[in-house]
């Protein structure tokens, strides 16, 4: 199976390289395929032929999202329909990632995908304009959200608090947002998932939205003190967690206070579960750890 991957150096994309059982990955950088151009896009699609794309590339600063919108939906919200007709032409199917942030967090249970999308920022709107370009696309896809990514490869939550910990004592973190840290390891086996299923059921869960997130579920505060104990008891960095509310962490963009996903139909439908958050984030701390030391 030949299989595109855009956004070459992304947490997932570099996962998957890593997780890949045998399939041919041609990682495209956004020199070879520019999710802001069109043309790009389309060149790239038409050069390669794949079986199947992996739309992992996206625009994931969601502050700076606020003040570069048109950027953001070119590449979160035009981009994936573009990538899905390129797709449609040659015969080929899509695999695309969206997010949390397409809900506003006003539920009191995990979000399951037929629940009702109200994004609270930019980041998630032009998402959710993705989700909607890709499924009128005309391609054969599926729509896989995630959340709160995390990974030994570049910028996320657990390394910045790595990083703190080796600076200062105390760190104040939001504890009124909720959710589920994901690996994006436990991701690409995950999307792998989808790929052996549909070699062996073509149709199924083609043309769905589906939840991949971690078992379990914690606040921001929560990830950072288990970061810590892992960190500690591995000889690295730690430092005291102060729990503010997220109105003393003032932000650009708006975030839900509950973002946990409901992940069932995901493992109903491809018969992978994420593991426990905690579980994974162990090895991921160790690994960072263990760069740092290099
Ligand atoms: N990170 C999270 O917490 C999170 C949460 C929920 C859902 N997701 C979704 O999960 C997916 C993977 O996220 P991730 O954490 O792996 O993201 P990431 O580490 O930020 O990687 C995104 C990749 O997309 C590339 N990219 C950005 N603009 C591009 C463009 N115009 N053309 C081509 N490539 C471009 C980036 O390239 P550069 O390196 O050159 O910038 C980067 O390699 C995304 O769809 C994201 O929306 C992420």
């Amino acid at each position: 199976m030949k299989i595109l991957v855009t956004g070459r150096e992304g947490q997932v994309a570099r996962s998957l390289a890593e997780r890949n059982p045998g399939h041919e990955l041609i990682f495209t950088s956004r020199a070879e395929l520019d999710l802001a151009n069109p043309a790009s896009m389309e060149r790239a699609v038409a050069n390669v032929r794949p079986d199947l794309i992996l739309s992992v590339g996206a625009y994931t600063a969601v502050d700076r999202a606020e003040s570069e919108p048109d950027l953001a939906m070119a590449v979160n919200g035009t981009a994936p329909g573009l990538i899905g007709a390129a797709a449609a032409r040659i015969g080929a199917r899509v695999i695309h990632l969206s997010t949390d942030y397409v809900f506003d967090g006003t539920l009191d249970r995990p979000w399951r995908e037929d629940d009702p999308v109200a994004p609270l920022g930019v980041y998630g709107r032009t998402k959710l304009a993705g989700e909607e370009a890709l499924a009128r696309s005309g391609a054969l896809y599926a729509t896989v959200r995630t959340a709160w990514v995390y990974s030994p490869f570049g910028n996320n939550f657990v390394k910045t608090m790595l990083r703190l910990a080796a600076e200062r004592d105390e760190v104040r973190v939001v504890c009124d947002q909720h959710g589920c840290p994901t690996s994006a390891l436990d991701i690409a086996d995950g999307l792998f998932a989808v790929v052996k299923t549909w070699r062996n059921d073509p149709d199924c869960g083609a043309g769905e939205v589906f939840h991949l997130a971690a078992s379990g579920e914690t606040a921001w505060d929560g990830l950072a003190r288990e970061t810590f104990t892992a960190s500690e008891r591995l000889g690295g960095p730690s430092a005291r967690v102060r729990s503010i509310p997220a109105s003393e962490y003032p932000t650009p963009a708006r975030r839900p206070a509950n973002s946990r996903l409901d992940s069932t139909r995901f493992t109903a439908t491809f018969g992978y579960r994420a593991p426990d958050w905690r579980f994974s984030l162990v090895s991921v701390v160790e690994r960072l750890l263990g760069d740092r030391r290099c």
